[in-house]
């Protein structure tokens, strides 16, 4: 699939073909009339590149730090939630592809995996927690403690969620999370080795098809195949190709994935977002951060984090001067001015913003030369949400770690376009604002 697919709008595209609707809604969707939405993407093309030339860009330097970490490139995945979703590996996947691509993955607190699987899958890799701040801080400090006692490297805590913003699709749809992430899979089995695979049953399948066993399902036709959401399209080619190739492979079964749907790292169901109570006519998401989550959250409970962890401390969702000042007050590590991705206030500046400060940035990141622009700017690193998710909507952790490896790529070529061989030669002086690009 990955070579029709060569940049990150392809990906997009193609996400949606995959994914449920009220899945990809989710995904995708911003706050109110999404004014921001489009804006964090537009916000980039009104800054014109221009580039220096005659600099024998041979070899470009890419690597960086965040948060004393170091990345092959400054471009991190920012944290999205409930990844499983996309794909039956969900984080796991993507902390996999960014091991592979050398870079740093941010963990969402409201995960489809827990912080100790997502530790597990990808050992060594540059990790770093997101935090919620819930109203029962007993529970906050523990997801902190399980970060620091996985080797996280870091807290970003984001503030800009005392409620969660409107976002209209999700009303529309009632969004929850599915009652299964249940997925049907269909395992080829060589011929001859089927007793054997019975009697061990241990398969060289992901270890969510295990969730399977005892006992091995028994072979299933089409025709008992269960798809959730009905009809999920991601089946239907699957469909098609074990019928061309019937003739070839002695077993070819279905198994259904059963894993419950659920954040992973709550116990109660109230808390994990899949109290099977509902979640009343709205976005089930706005119901449960109103219930969970602490509206009164101030400056000092930032200090109440920093004294908690020994972990550096980033403050996630500030957007003005005045904000990322009393930050430094506070003794945050770093600053990742972002809008949520355009999905709590809308009508907030885009994130292409200039900072005073060491900051990072996120939001409507698509394209090699955003990167650069975001690094112009003032920025450390640049962090993406969405083109992550699609990555993995399409092809679990090879999506990931293409759609990172096509950004890395185009980024090596804005660089070396624009005549700088390594990050530190990135400045100010490589923008203008443009004129002929209106609003
Ligand atoms: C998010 N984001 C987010 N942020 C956060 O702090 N905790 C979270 O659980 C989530 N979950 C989440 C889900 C989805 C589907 C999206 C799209 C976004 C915001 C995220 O970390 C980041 O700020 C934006 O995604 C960046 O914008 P782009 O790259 O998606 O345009």
């Amino acid at each position: 699939m990955s070579d029709s697919l060569v940049c990150v709008s392809d990906y997009e595209r193609q996400a949606q073909r995959l994914l449920p609707k009220s899945v990809f809604d989710y995904y995708f969707s911003g706050a109110d009339e999404q004014q921001t939405l489009r804006d964090n993407v537009a916000a980039f093309a009104r800054w014109c590149l221009y580039p220096r030339v005659l600099r024998d860009v041979s070899s470009v330097d890419m690597s960086t730090t965040v948060l004393g970490q170091r990345v092959s490139m400054p471009i991190c995945v920012a944290a999205t939630a409930m990844q499983r979703m996309a794909h039956p590996d969900g984080e796991t996947a993507t902390a996999r592809a960014c091991l592979s691509c050398d870079t740093g993955m941010m963990l969402s607190s409201w995960a489809t995996s827990t912080i100790e699987q997502v530790a597990e899958a990808a050992p060594g890799a540059v990790r770093w927690m997101q935090l919620y701040i819930y109203k029962d801080r007993a529970l906050t400090q523990s997801l902190v403690r399980r970060a620091e006692e996985a080797g996280y490297k870091g807290i970003f805590v984001t503030v800009d969620t005392p409620y969660l913003g409107r976002r209209r699709d999700d009303v529309r749809n009632r969004f929850k999370l599915p009652s299964h992430l249940s997925k049907a899979f269909l395992l080829r089995i060589p011929r001859g080795e089927l007793r054997q695979l019975e009697i061990q049953k241990s398969i060289t399948a992901p270890p969510y098809i295990s969730a399977l066993l005892p006992p091995f399902p028994s072979a299933v036709t089409q025709h008992e195949l269960h798809l959730n959401p009905p009809g999920d399209l991601r089946s239907a080619p699957q469909i098609k190709a074990q019928q061309r190739q019937q003739g070839a492979i002695e077993h070819e079964l279905w198994c259904l994935d059963k894993t419950p749907a659920q954040m992973a790292n709550f116990e109660t169901p109230d808390l994990a977002f899949s109290s099977k109570e509902g979640y009343g006519e709205d976005s089930g998401l706005a119901v449960y951060v109103t219930q969970a989550i602490d509206a009164t959250v101030k400056w000092d409970d930032i200090a109440w984090l920093k004294k908690m962890t020994f972990l550096p401390v980033v403050v996630k969702g500030v957007l003005t001067a005045e904000d990322a000042k009393e930050a430094l007050k506070y003794g945050v590590d770093g600053i990742l001015v972002s809008n949520h991705g355009a999905r709590q206030l809308d009508g907030v500046p885009a994130t292409a913003v200039e900072g005073k400060v060491d900051v990072f940035m996120d939001g409507g990141v698509r394209k090699g030369t955003d990167v650069l622009k975001a690094l112009a700017l003032g920025a450390k690193a640049v962090f993406v949400g969405r083109p992550v998710l699609w990555g993995l909507a399409c092809e679990g952790d090879k999506g990931v770690s293409n759609v990172l490896e096509i950004l890395r790529e185009e980024l090596h070529r804005a660089l070396a376009l624009t005549g700088c061989r390594s990050l530190k030669e990135v400045n100010r002086s490589l923008l203008r604002r443009s004129e002929l690009i209106s609003r």
